[in-house]
């Protein structure tokens, strides 16, 4: 049986595979909108929306109970990280938007949120899979980390964006052969 911990670490793998799109799509010269519009919704409800979710809500939770402070320390760094990456997106999103209007002009500070937020989230995870993951192992026992797992699949299942994880990760899996990474 997985732990909570690998289910998060599994979600990793996708939204790692979603910078990759991202980079790409940051280095062309005239990206496709509708390309952007989906990434920007697929970071929102997959990667923010559900997988922030389990994090935020219920593992970052967990470790407070067992001493990790929200507010100093790991768990503080990492929720200041989510913040940092919801920005990024919204700076894409809304010059997105001028894009779609015809403004060619917001196309590099497009490209700079997008790449700002891809190397902030590889980085991110990297310390989530490397550090935060491995002290929640060591501190959480087997029955809270399947309590932990029960709580993730509620989560998910009342997060109402109309869409399943696997149809988002089938969406990243399409885009990732479109843009051949
Ligand atoms: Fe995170
Ligand atoms: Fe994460």
């Amino acid at each position: 049986m997985k732990t909570a911990t690998q289910n998060l670490e599994d979600d990793h793998v996708y939204i790692l595979k979603l910078t990759d799109v991202m980079e790409q799509i940051a280095r062309i010269k005239e990206p496709r909108a509708d390309h952007i519009s989906e990434i920007v919704d697929i970071v929102r409800n997959f990667a923010d929306g559900m997988h922030h979710a389990k994090e935020e809500n219920i593992l970052f939770p967990k470790m407070a109970e067992k001493g990790f402070s929200p507010d100093q320390g790991p768990v503080a760094v990492m929720l200041h990280e989510h913040v940092d990456g919801r920005n990024f997106i919204r700076a894409v999103s809304d010059s997105l938007q001028l894009y779609i209007n015809g403004d060619t002009s917001v196309l590099p500070e497009i490209s700079q949120n997008i790449l700002g937020y891809v190397f902030l989230l590889r980085n991110h995870i990297g310390k989530e899979n490397n550090i935060l993951f491995k002290m929640a192992d060591k501190v959480l026992s087997g029955s809270e980390q399947e309590k932990l797992l029960n709580d993730f699949d509620n989560a998910v299942k009342k997060y109402s964006s109309g869409k399943t994880p696997a149809d988002y990760i089938g969406q990243i899996g399409v885009l990732a052969s479109f843009y051949k990474v």
